[in-house]
């Protein structure tokens, strides 16, 4: 399982999340569930921003069953909704990793996801699938992460860094090697294999100068991994620091917006 991700982290990320979320993939999603009371299955819920996106375009008596490996992410959730917020949700902690077959997505009416599938294995995506042709739901996975992320303004060093950052989001998440920027293009193949419909489109993150406190955070994680997995030769270790010092004086002028690119899909028969 993964480590590192806290509630914090998480809820920096949400207001972007939400406003990056493909509308035509949520509204074909919100056409396949039924009309009166849903009960959806979130898979690696975290601190609930499914339910925060999704809650206030649907019906108020949604229930959700929400799951992740994390209990302290589920507790977060869990509170957030509690008390006559009108809002169902319960939680169950849960590996996905060994147990994704011990959920019944067959007593649900549809199956969730999100900033998720490009932390898993094709052996992972591959049960997945199988699971949702099986029972039948549709399902939404939003949040994919597909490789691109652009700095304005650019810096020579950025399309390196963004490689050796790549690399890093195919190594091992808990599930096997991760597929990483490949996981949305791999989900929509497996899904359609398995006879499903498949809508995806693109949910970008835009984040702008004012986004500081995101900003921040994303970029000394991002430059973290992307500096782990460096091996050019060619530019010294030191070009890496000054990039860096460079982007973060950058924030604090705030001077530095930074794209980084999402799929989100929906599926169903
Ligand atoms: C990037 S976070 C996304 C959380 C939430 N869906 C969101 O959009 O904010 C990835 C989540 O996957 C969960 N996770 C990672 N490996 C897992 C596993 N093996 N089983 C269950 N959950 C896992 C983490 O605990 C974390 O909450």
């Amino acid at each position: 399982m993964t480590g590192g991700f806290s509630p914090n982290w998480l809820a920096l990320r949400e207001p972007l999340d939400i406003a990056a979320r493909n509308r035509d993939v949520e509204t074909a999603f919100r056409a396949q569930l039924p009309e009166g009371t849903a009960r959806i299955l979130d898979l690696a819920s975290g601190a609930g921003s499914t339910v925060a996106a999704l809650q206030p375009l649907l019906n108020a008596e949604t229930q959700w069953q929400l799951t992740d490996y994390d209990p302290a992410l589920l507790d977060v959730a869990a509170a957030r909704w509690s008390g006559g917020s009108g809002v169902s949700v319960s939680t169950r902690q849960i590996d996905l990793a060994s147990d994704l077959e011990s959920l019944t997505f067959e007593e649900v009416d549809a199956i969730t996801t999100s900033a998720f599938l490009d932390l898993v294995s094709e052996a992972f995506l591959d049960r997945l699938a199988t699971q949702i042709a099986a029972s039948g739901k549709p399902f939404l996975a939003s949040l994919t992460y597909d490789g691109r992320t652009t700095f304005s303004p650019p810096h020579p060093l950025d399309n390196d860094l963004v490689e050796a950052l790549n690399k890093d989001q195919k190594s091992e998440k808990g599930f096997g090697p991760a597929l990483g920027p490949e996981a949305a293009g791999e989900a929509v193949a497996r899904l359609q294999a398995k006879g499903l419909q498949v809508l995806s489109g693109p949910s970008d993150w835009q984040v702008g100068p004012d986004d500081r406190d995101f900003l921040e955070e994303f970029l000394g994680g991002w430059f973290r991994a992307a500096r782990s997995r460096w091996d050019i030769d060619a530019v010294e270790p030191t070009a890496l620091e000054d990039w860096y010092r460079l982007r973060m004086a950058q924030i604090e002028a705030g001077e530095l917006s930074v794209m980084v690119g999402h799929v989100d899909l929906v599926a169903w028969q």
